[in-house]
């Protein structure tokens, strides 16, 4: 198929994932996919809309954007602190749908409450925030932001996030399945993904935030956490094969605050001669999850695709990042750009990890299947660092199966070529991420949306 008419189709099915509220474009619903009972594919979840919403701010339709980030604070609880059978005060749903009742359309929010595994979503309020930027630089439009009800729809998404609860770390604490991964996978604690978009979301507030009164204490308090947590995760998540030599001989069971080992990692839990032949001399990662005795050494995407959006990663580690996949393409991207995490947890460690979870077993769905809608980050990371032959490498790829396949939402096997075993078709993000990175390969001045350089930006209190 022609470049023209891929693009073409692949438009015709994303048009048809929009949903209206009230006669307005509000959303994308995840998947239209005509053959599978729908379960919670036909609701609008935020993570997924991301891509789409670019997509829309890119084409110059800022309405459904707004009207969506309109609609979602309004369904962010904003008071309800202590009862435990509610959603937390500043929770951003997970998804939401159009319901109706008595010829009345009403919006059906779902935090996790109906979930399966009843998971919470924290990555919801950071890919709001950022979806919230987004819209301010496209758009120009600052009064949205200025709103009182958007400053506060802000502050409770951070209070929520840097409240202090039992951790000495300045990451941010989540329960296992909290983001995209929302099903058990061993990500409890500190998982990368999450950080990641923490840090891009604590960004995008210090440009979003504006000084009223009100808000003095939530800039204080990001401002305080922005440094530390950035050194946190460059060095202590770092993993190249330098790294690896330090962690190596690492000292045990020290005490005291200048330790080396704080996080007392024991050798024999990290699996070095893999990793030792694993990552070439060139390359690096962020590892996927940190805490007490555990350095979690799988690679997740999403984390560190974000950390070099967001310049997380400076500039070497991104380009060891890039490097990683340029050398490691047969394991990350192989078939299907691409990995959501690697490798998969086999045997026992998936029995005892994931709960024998079948859906995520070895190499499917969310334990090292392929991801396309990772297609979009990928690209942006790529062209951000002037990488673009691996956007267009990964994109040429891609573009041999998507269409064909019916626009997967993943695929399985450790070279990504079977598609997933319980794969939507018509998946939504698969469709728009293709689509956008498209966009990002096409003209990279969008990439601006989605990317912080590495000092940051000025606040629009200040524009
Ligand atoms: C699955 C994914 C989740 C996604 C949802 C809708 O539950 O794990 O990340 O948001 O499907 O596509």
């Amino acid at each position: 198929m022609g470049d023209r008419s891929l693009t073409e189709e692949a438009w015709a099915a994303f048009e048809k994932s929009i949903i209206e509220y009230q006669g307005q474009p509000v959303g994308t619903i995840a998947a239209c996919d005509p053959d599978i009972v729908a379960l919670n594919y036909d609701q609008c979840f935020v993570r997924d809309f991301f891509p789409s919403a670019l997509l829309f701010l890119i084409k110059n339709r800022p309405e459904i954007v707004q009207n969506f980030l309109e609609v979602t604070l309004k369904l962010q609880p904003k008071t309800g602190q202590l009862d435990c059978l509610k959603p937390s005060r500043g929770l951003m749903p997970a998804s939401f749908k159009i319901a109706c009742q008595h010829g009345q359309e009403y919006l059906k929010a779902d935090f996790g409450d109906h979930a399966i595994g009843r998971v919470a979503p924290a990555d919801s309020g950071l890919w709001w925030i950022l979806l919230l930027r987004a819209y301010v630089i496209s758009s120009g439009d600052t009064d949205l932001v200025r709103r009182e009800d958007f400053q506060e729809g802000i502050r409770l998404i951070l209070e929520l996030c840097l409240v202090t609860r039992f951790d000495m770390y300045p990451m941010v604490l989540v329960p296992d399945g909290a983001s995209m991964i929302d099903r058990r996978m061993g990500l409890y604690g500190h998982p990368l993904d999450i950080q990641s978009l923490f840090y891009g979301a604590l960004r995008a507030s210090m440009e979003l935030l504006i000084p009223i009164p009100q808000n003095q204490t939530i800039i204080q308090a990001v401002r305080k956490r922005l440094t530390p947590l950035l050194n946190h995760l460059r060095e202590h998540y770092w993993i190249d094969p330098e790294r690896l030599n330090v962690i190596y001989r690492f000292r045990v069971e020290e005490y005291g605050e200048e330790v080396l080992n704080q996080f007392n990692i024991y050798s024999d839990s990290i699996p070095f001669y893999r990793l030792a032949k694993w990552i070439p001399e060139a390359a690096g990662y962020l590892a996927g999850n940190l805490g007490p005795s555990q350095l979690d050494c799988r690679f997740f995407a999403i984390g560190n695709l974000m950390a070099i959006l967001a310049s997380l990663a400076d500039e070497g580690q991104s380009h060891k990042i890039l490097n990683l996949i340029e050398l490691r393409w047969n394991d990350l991207i192989s078939h299907m750009p691409m990995k959501l995490c690697y490798p998969a947890l086999e045997d026992s460690d998936w029995k005892t990890v994931t709960g024998a979870d079948p859906k995520n077993r070895p190499w499917s769905y969310h334990n090292g299947g392929s991801w396309p809608f990772l297609l979009w980050m990928l690209t942006a990371a790529a062209k951000k660092m002037d990488r673009g032959e691996l956007a267009h490498h990964a994109l040429a790829i891609a573009e041999r199966r998507l269409s064909h396949d019916q626009w997967p939402e993943y695929y399985d096997g450790p070279d990504g070529r079977l598609i997933g075993k319980e794969a939507r078709k018509y998946q939504t993000w698969t469709i728009a991420g293709y689509l956008l990175a498209k966009e990002f390969v096409h003209d990279p001045s969008h990439l601006r949306l989605i990317t912080f350089d590495s000092v940051p930006s000025v606040p629009i209190s200040a524009q």
